[in-house]
C-alpha cells in the first residue's frame, strides 16, 4: 500500500526507489507505435504547434524541472520557452495572450501560486497545459489539458519520483513540439524515445549504487556550506540537487553555473570548503572540469560527480571521484539526480533528522 514505508526507514528512500517504475509508468502512457501521443492525454497536436510564447510556470522543485525542459526544448526542437517562478509571474504582467502556451508543473496540483498562474493566464486567453501528479486537483481542473504524471502518491516532503517523473515528460514535450514543428523527422523521434525508454533501467542502476553515494555523505555531512557547479543540464540538476540539501540535511548549499562562479562566488572558496562539480556534458566537460580545478587550486575540496567516459587527468588530485553511468548527455540528468537525491538522502539519516518532515517546510503550499 502506498501510505505504507515497505520496510524502508523514510518514505523518502522508498520514493527514490520507486522512480524506475514511476518513470516508466509516465512514460509508457504517452505511447503509441514507437513515437509520442498526446492525444491520450486529450490534447490535440495543433496545441504543440500554434504557438509564439511558451511559458513554464512552477514552484520549487516543479520549476526545476521546467528548466530542463527550456534546454531540451532549444537543443532539439529549435523552440525558445521560459521558465518561470510561479510567485513572480503573476505579478511581472508576463506578455499573455491566445499564441501563448504556459505550461504548468506541480507535484499536487495544489499550490497556490502557480494555480493563480494558471487562471491568470486563461483569463488573458493563452492555452494552458498542466503536469501534475495528483488526479482531480486544483491546477488540473483549472488547466485546459492535463498530463498527469504517474508517479503514484509522493509523501516525503522533499520531492524525489514527482520531478523525475516531471523531468520524463518534458523529453516527450521535446518529441512532440520538434516533431509537430518540422525540427524532427519520424526516424530521429522514434531514436529519441527509444532512447528515453531505456531511462528506467538507468535509474535502477543509479539507485543500486546507493552505497557509494552514502560514502560520500560522510564527507560531507560535517559541512556548514557547500556549493555544487555544473554547466548546462548539469546547471539544472544541481539547482535540484542543492535545494534537496539544503531541505533535508539544513546544509547550506548553493548551486552555481560553473562559469559564473568567478564573478563573485569564488570569493567564498577558501581551504577545505566542500565543493560538488558535477560533470556529465561531453561537450561542456573541458570547460567544467577547468572551473573545478580552479576552486580546487583554492584549496577546496572538489567531490566530482563524473561521467564514465569522460577522462580525467591526474585522478588523484580530486578529493573524490563519483563514476556515473554513461549515457549520452541530454539524458545525464537522471542519474545525477538519483545520486544528489541519495546524497541529500543519507546526509540527512546520519545527522539524524526526521528526513521525511523537514523543519518549516510543507508538502503543499496553500498560501501565497
Ligand atoms: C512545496 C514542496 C516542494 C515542492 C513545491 C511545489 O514547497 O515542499 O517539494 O517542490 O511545494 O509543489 P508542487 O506540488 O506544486 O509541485
Amino acid at each position: 500500500n502506498a501510505a505504507s514505508k515497505n520496510g524502508y526507514p523514510f518514505f523518502m528512500e522508498k520514493e527514490i526507489a520507486e522512480q524506475p517504475k514511476a518513470i516508466k509508468d509516465t512514460i509508457e502512457a504517452r505511447i503509441t507505435d514507437d513515437i509520442v501521443d498526446f492525444s491520450k492525454d486529450g490534447i490535440p497536436e495543433e496545441v504543440f504547434k500554434n504557438f509564439q510564447r511558451l511559458y513554464f510556470i512552477g514552484c520549487g522543485t516543479a520549476m526545476h524541472s521546467g528548466l530542463v525542459g527550456k534546454s531540451l526544448l532549444q537543443q532539439f526542437a529549435g523552440a525558445y520557452s521560459n521558465v518561470e517562478i510561479a510567485s513572480e509571474f503573476i505579478y511581472d504582467n508576463p506578455v499573455l495572450d491566445e499564441n501563448t502556451l504556459v505550461i504548468a508543473i506541480s507535484q499536487s496540483g495544489e499550490t497556490i501560486d502557480t494555480l493563480e498562474a494558471v487562471k491568470m493566464a486563461k483569463k488573458m486567453k493563452a492555452t494552458t497545459i498542466s503536469i501534475i501528479n495528483v488526479r482531480e486537483s486544483s491546477i488540473a481542473k483549472a488547466s485546459d489539458y492535463v498530463i498527469y504524471t504517474n508517479a503514484g502518491p509522493e509523501i516525503a516532503v522533499a520531492s524525489t519520483k514527482a520531478y523525475s517523473v516531471q523531468v520524463a515528460v518534458m523529453y516527450l514535450l521535446t518529441v512532440q513540439i520538434a516533431m509537430i514543428n518540422g525540427k524532427m523527422t519520424l526516424e530521429e523521434g522514434k531514436a529519441f524515445i527509444k532512447k528515453l525508454r531505456k531511462i528506467p533501467d538507468v535509474v535502477e542502476e543509479a539507485v543500486k549504487n546507493r552505497e557509494t553515494i552514502h560514502n560520500i555523505s560522510r564527507k560531507i555531512i560535517e559541512a556548514k556550506d557547500l556549493f555544487m557547479l555544473g554547466r548546462g543540464l548539469d546547471y539544472s540538476a544541481i539547482l535540484e540537487g542543492s535545494l534537496k540539501l539544503k531541505e533535508i540535511s539544513y546544509i547550506h548549499s548553493e548551486a552555481y553555473s560553473s562559469g559564473e562562479i568567478k564573478h563573485g562566488t569564488i570569493a567564498l572558496i577558501t581551504q577545505d570548503t566542500p565543493v560538488i562539480a558535477v560533470v556529465t556534458q561531453n561537450k561542456l566537460a573541458s570547460k567544467e572540469l577547468s572551473n573545478a580545478i580552479e576552486v580546487r587550486s583554492r584549496g577546496a575540496k572538489v567531490i566530482l560527480f563524473v561521467k564514465d567516459g569522460i577522462k580525467l587527468e591526474n585522478e588523484e588530485e580530486w578529493y573524490e571521484v563519483v563514476r556515473l553511468r554513461d549515457v549520452s548527455d541530454e539524458f545525464m540528468i537522471f542519474p545525477v539526480t538519483v545520486a544528489l537525491q541519495l546524497l541529500a538522502y543519507y546526509t540527512s539519516l546520519d545527522k539524524g533528522l526526521d528526513v521525511d518532515k523537514p523543519r518549516n517546510l510543507a508538502k503543499v503550499v496553500t498560501v501565497e
